[in-house]
């Protein structure tokens, strides 16, 4: 029998409950304890995994045994979860953006660092059978260009429609785009972003723009753009990568794990299974090897770095050279 991992949440919202659900399908973890600032949600959650239940991340940390902390709560609210549970000595999962304002993403490497801890952020999309072959394909050729659209709907959630909570469309969901194209084409230098509200001011308490274009520049040369919009509010919706290399373009798609190669590109369309990111996250906890772990805190964090100078930049009207985490 595999070592038993005991697992606690900080944060029981919507995306929290995917991970308790596969985390409590693998043999010998056990979900221990969750907490919310909502009574309800956890002691909904809680019902469910006979964890134990808190309103006070502080209070539980201070109280429970978990080999792994989970923090999944809205970009604004991250505070000392992770530091907290990275004293304890407990590997970290966050979620993306793993930050809204980078002082506080430095904090929580160095604890990590310092604690010699596991990390893992919420970037599943790079471990897509499709992404590893894509990745494969580029990174023996030259890339010139990146290109990267996300035209879609609008979550109702009210912290994800105020720029001071989540960030924006770009930070909080584009995120994953701007972390495949650091993934699959290497590090983002310098971003210069204009931003605009064209058609989303009936929306209530919304201060974030509805349209956001950025101009990337890649550390080799290679150059990038990304356009997104959560306007399409009656559904449907274009959410691609697309790399353009010499002759061929490689296209991917985010729904469906789907690879599409120009006609001589070496790479095949059909996709394999690949192991869920809590699994990944698992099995290197119990292997004691980062190795299965697609996305560590620091790299989390260098992705948020990108969109975090895309917001200064589209303020200040200005490119904005991208720290080096
Ligand atoms: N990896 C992915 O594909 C993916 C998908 C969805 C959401 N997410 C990310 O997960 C995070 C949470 O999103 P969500 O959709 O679950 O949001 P949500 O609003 O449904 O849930 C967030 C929860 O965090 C709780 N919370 C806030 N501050 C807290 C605190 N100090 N202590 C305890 N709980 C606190 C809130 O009460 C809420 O219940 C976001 O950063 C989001 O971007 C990632």
């Amino acid at each position: 029998m595999a070592d038993e991992v005991r697992v606690a949440f900080v944060g029981a919202g919507g995306n929290a409950q995917g991970h308790m659900g596969r985390l409590a399908e693998i043999e010998n973890v056990e979900i221990v304890a969750i907490c919310d600032l909502v009574e309800e949600k956890v002691q909904q959650a809680c019902a469910e995994y006979e964890a134990a239940a808190y309103t006070d991340y502080r209070a539980m940390l201070d109280e429970i045994e978990a080999e792994v902390v989970y923090v999944s709560v809205p970009p604004f609210a991250h505070e000392y979860a992770e530091v907290l549970a990275a004293r304890k000595g407990c590997h970290v999962f966050v979620e993306k953006p793993v930050v809204l304002n980078m002082d506080k993403g430095y904090e929580i490497a160095e604890e990590i660092d310092k604690a010699g801890v596991l990390s893992c952020v919420g970037y599943q999309l790079r471990l897509l059978d499709s992404v590893q072959r894509a990745r494969r394909y580029l990174a023996t050729r030259t890339i010139g260009m990146v290109s990267a659209h996300r035209w879609g709907g609008f979550p109702e959630t009210a912290w994800w429609r105020v720029m001071g909570q989540s960030g924006g469309q770009l930070h909080e969901q584009t995120t994953h785009q701007v972390d495949l194209m650091r993934y699959l084409a290497g590090e983002i230098v310098e971003v210069y972003a204009q931003y605009s509200l064209r058609v989303m001011s009936d929306v209530d308490n919304l201060d974030i723009p509805d349209a956001q274009g950025a101009l990337l520049k890649f550390q080799d040369g290679a150059i990038g753009t990304i356009v997104t919009s959560p306007m399409m509010r009656q559904g449907g919706g274009v959410s691609d990568l697309k790399f353009l290399v010499e002759d061929h373009v490689l296209e991917w798609q985010i729904g469906g794990n789907i690879l599409m190669p120009d006609d001589d590109a070496e790479v095949t369309g059909e996709p394999q299974e690949t192991m869920s990111i809590d699994e990944a996250f698992i099995v290197a906890i119990r292997s004691e090897d980062s190795g299965t772990i697609p996305c560590s805190y620091r790299s989390g964090l260098q992705t948020s770095a990108v969109t975090l100078a895309a917001n200064e930049s589209a303020r200040t009207k200005k490119p904005v050279e991208v720290p080096v985490i």
